[in-house]
């Protein structure tokens, strides 16, 4: 019986993790659509998307959330620093909480370096 309660709390403790885990990838694709896809997301018109789209010419996707080559950090430099017509964005619009899960959720696609 004491086998199976470490059991089951093993098995709790891994969902609670996996459920925290999500969480932040949720807020990270909410803070994405609210402070970034106007300009990074689908569609026709987004300046973000067409300034990538000519940089890169197809070696990388146009679309941020499609890229698989980011890290947390390049992500929190532009956020912070701004590039061209991309403002930077202060700490009391895009919080350092905010900005840990956006960066951690675009660089969801990033390969774990071995
Ligand atoms: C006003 C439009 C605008 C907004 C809003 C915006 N961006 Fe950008 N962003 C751009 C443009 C345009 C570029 C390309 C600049 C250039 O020509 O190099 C860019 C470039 C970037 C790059 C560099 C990509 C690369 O490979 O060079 C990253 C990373 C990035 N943006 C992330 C974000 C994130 C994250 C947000 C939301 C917090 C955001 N941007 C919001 C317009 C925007």
């Amino acid at each position: 019986m004491k086998k199976l309660g470490l059991i089951l709390g093993i098995l709790l403790l891994s969902t609670g993790a996996a459920l925290a885990a999500d969480s932040a990838h949720f807020r990270g694709h909410q803070i994405f659509e609210k402070w970034c896809a106007p300009c990074h997301g689908t569609g026709p018109g987004k300046p973000g998307t067409i300034a990538l789209q000519t940089k890169y010419q197809g070696k990388f996707p146009a679309l941020l959330e499609e890229r698989t080559d980011l890290t947390p950090d390049i992500v929190v430099y532009f956020v912070r620093h701004g590039v061209s017509i991309m403002p930077f964005f202060r700490k009391t619009d895009i919080t350092d909480a905010d900005l840990t899960d956006l960066a951690a959720y675009l660089a969801n696609n990033h390969a774990p370096s071995k």
